[in-house]
């Protein structure tokens, strides 16, 4: 068994932190206290709940109808991914994932010992998933589980109506279970709402590190069938035991300010697009537009540089930092994370058009 290095935490950690410009973020700016009508004076160290706070779950049942006991509120959305995750799949098994993909929730399931099997979500098919292709993968490769992310993390680009409902078809065809990994769906505006929904073999994760402004709060939830949500709870149960009564505060906050945290983090995603594409029209970098959210994945001219590794080295000789795609499966790619303030946008963007203009050398 290889544990994985999670590659791109590591360097999202360190690396990614770099320069004094950066297109590296993938969540909106941080709310403040106010925003959330919360007094941090007025924090308990004394509350305690087995599984999170009641408003959260009461929350998700008003908004989507989920059934409270099928929700597992973890220590993050990727916890709460685990959570479901390792529960599903056995010792061994085999998962198929996306390609390109945001891997560090695979990562986790390398201490299960999974086969990893990729299915190409392809930038000249628009990154669009192909449901006949899932399922003859599925069946090839006799698949335990099948992980998906919605907005897809990097190119930000939405399953379609008729991809969802292929998709729905090949898990009541096959029986394999899928879980969707959701952080950018309620970019989406209005919001289409949790994908577990539509089938009963489907798990949904989100929480309140993309969209909300509360990154660093360290709250999310999976969402699927009571059973399902049990399993992952003996999971939960053995890695955090409850969760941590001050997040408990902070996300019950939260709740009550849902909607208008949700509005400004589409209005920060539009305003980022709106200048990321004004100043695109001007610019040769080939890219599928994303349907929300806050990042892109441009593919790097081989005229401009060798990869996104060596189109970041580039970036960062002028103090701009950009993420090499390789850590999502696309060398030749760079993820573009558009959702910083606007004058901060405008400079990083200058750079970004300097750096291209430099690598393709001056018009023989
Ligand atoms: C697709 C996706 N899922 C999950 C996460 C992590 O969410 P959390 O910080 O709540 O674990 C990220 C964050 O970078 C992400 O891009």
């Amino acid at each position: 068994m290889a544990l994985s290095e999670v590659p791109y935490i590591r360097w999202a950690k360190y690396e990614g932190l770099m320069g004094r410009h950066r297109l590296t973020a993938s969540a909106v700016p941080p709310v403040e206290w106010s925003d959330i009508g919360l007094d941090p004076g007025s924090l308990a160290l004394t509350e305690y709940s087995p599984y999170g706070p009641e408003e959260v779950f009461q929350r998700l049942n008003s908004d989507w109808g989920i059934d409270p006991g099928g929700i597992v509120l973890g220590a993050s959305a990727s916890h709460a991914h685990f959570c479901f995750a390792a529960s599903m799949v056995p010792q061994g098994g085999t998962v198929v994932h996306e390609s390109p993909g945001y891997f560090p929730l695979l990562d986790a399931l390398s201490l299960l010992g999974v086969r990893k099997v990729p299915i190409q979500r392809r930038f000249e098919e628009n990154y669009r998933l192909d449901p006949a292709e899932l399922q003859q993968k599925i069946e090839a490769e006799k698949a335990d589980l099948v992980l998906l992310t919605h907005l897809h993390n990097p190119t930000g680009v939405a399953l379609s109506e008729d991809e969802i409902a292929g998709l729905v078809e090949v898990v009541e065809k096959t029986g394999c279970p899928v879980i969707i990994d959701e952080m950018y769906r309620p970019f989406l505006d209005p919001d289409p709402g949790p994908i577990c929904l539509r089938h009963p073999k489907i798990v949904s994760v989100w929480g309140l590190n993309k969209i909300h402004g509360l990154p660093q709060v360290r709250f999310g939830w999976g969402c699927g069938t009571p059973q399902l949500a049990d399993q992952a709870r003996r999971i939960f149960d053995s890695t955090t035991l409850h969760t941590s009564c001050l997040t408990d505060q902070v996300a019950r906050a939260a709740m009550n300010h849902l909607d208008v945290l949700a509005a400004r983090g589409r209005k920060i995603s539009r305003g980022g697009w709106a200048q990321f594409s004004k100043w695109l029209k001007n610019h040769d970098l080939p890219l599928v537009e994303p349907s929300g959210g806050l990042t892109c994945f441009p593919r790097i001219p081989s005229s401009v540089a060798r990869d996104g590794d060596h189109f970041r080295e580039l970036c960062m000789e002028r103090d701009l930092n950009v993420t090499p795609g390789r850590f999502f499966g696309e060398p030749n790619h760079v993820r573009i994370g558009f959702g910083a303030p606007e004058e901060e946008l405008k400079v990083s963007l200058q750079i970004l058009g300097e750096v291209l203009e430099a690598g393709r050398g001056p018009a023989s």
